[in-house]
């Protein structure tokens, strides 16, 4: 089976074989009857970089479903299966005036995979909205449910690429939203920006979700259009002493203050005063709006693209002395 419709970077790389998965029974059946060998479970595919074939049982996690789970007058608690589109879910979520997953309008993958980043975008993240998720593990089929606190998020970090790294397959997440008094984030400059050419003063989370959508599709290539994985890096934290430095050498370098001693610096920048925004080789390159983003024009294979990444992050590190990390899973 070629993988090619089920990674967003559209890589045409082959399963050994390749399973759909649409109920918890199924999926369980399918644990039991494979027990030991290779499997490789697959969410979205949104952010994975396949540079070979794969060599194990592909399991699609499809499972479909959202419910309420609990509500009070202002908030409710939803739990989505871990194979409903994370965008679909947004937009059902602002159809019913549920607030709190707004400004992550877009963002591609499934509400399955969206815990093992800890998705983020404009000011909010996964973990603002996170109460549980429930997984089983693969190895004896127990079933686990996790908290907020047991999944260790960070930036684009949760324990599950950490230590729980390929143990468990995540089956649903329930996510707390407020029914009223919504507690918009708007802070980012380029959300007021956008807000205000509209002419909006009081936005709704609607009105945001607009905002962010026509931010996303201004400068992030759609995957239907162009294949990709979003960021293709992590923007780097350097401490202050670095930074200093960086700013004698670079006075134009954007930056945001995490703590005292720790600067991120946007990897974009960095990448793209390295000369490769909109750089393109043969059938891949790195995106002309947001350097941040590598991009597959067609049929390009993984193993290049990878090449290319290693070649961005030489560079970087030569120029700037900082290494940056690959925020895409390479298989
Ligand atoms: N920049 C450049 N050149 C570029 C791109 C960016 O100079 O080609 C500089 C600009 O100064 C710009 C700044 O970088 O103002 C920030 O760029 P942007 O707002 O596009 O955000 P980002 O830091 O590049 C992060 C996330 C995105 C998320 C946006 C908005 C990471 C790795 N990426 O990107 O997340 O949508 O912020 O919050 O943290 C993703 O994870 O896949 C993703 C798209």
């Amino acid at each position: 089976t070629s993988l090619k419709p089920f990674n967003t970077f559209g890589i045409d790389a082959k399963a050994q074989s390749f399973c759909d998965v649409s109920t918890i029974l199924a999926l369980e059946t399918i644990l039991k009857a494979h027990h030991g060998t290779p499997l490789f479970v697959l969410g979205g595919g949104s952010n994975m970089l396949l540079t070979k074939d794969i060599e194990a049982l592909v399991l699609h996690i499809n499972l479909k479903g959202i419910e309420i789970v609990s509500e009070t007058a202002e908030t409710v608690v939803i739990k989505a299966m871990a194979g409903e589109n994370w965008h679909n879910f947004v937009l059902w979520c602002l159809a019913q005036n549920y607030g709190g997953v707004e400004n992550l309008s877009l963002i591609p993958g499934n509400i399955g995979t969206a815990p093992i980043q800890n998705i983020g975008a404009y000011g909010v993240e996964l973990k603002d909205v996170f109460v549980s998720c429930e997984a089983i593990k693969i190895d004896n089929l127990s079933v686990k449910t996790f908290t907020k606190s047991d999944c260790n998020f960070g930036y684009r970090e949760s324990i599950f690429k950490q230590a729980l790294k390929g143990q468990y397959i995540i089956t649903s997440v329930n996510l707390q939203l407020t029914k009223t008094n919504h507690n918009l984030h708007t802070d980012y400059g380029v959300i007021r920006h956008e807000l205000e050419c509209a002419g909006i003063v009081n936005p709704t989370i609607q009105d945001i979700s607009k905002a962010v959508i026509a931010i996303r599709q201004s400068k992030l290539p759609d995957p239907k259009e162009i294949g990709n994985s979003g960021s293709f890096f992590k923007n780097p934290i350097i401490t202050a002493e670095a930074f200093m430095e960086l700013q004698n050498q670079f006075p134009d370098v954007p930056s945001y203050k995490v703590s005292d001693n720790a600067i991120k610096i946007p990897a974009g920048w960095l990448i793209e005063k390295a000369g490769f925004k909109g750089k393109r080789f043969k059938d891949y390159g790195v995106h002309q709006k947001q350097a941040l983003v590598l991009v597959n024009y067609g049929n390009a294979n993984g193993k290049d693209i990878f090449e290319l990444a290693q070649l961005i992050q030489k560079t970087v590190r030569r120029l700037f002395n900082i290494s940056i990390e690959t925020e895409v899973n390479i298989i």
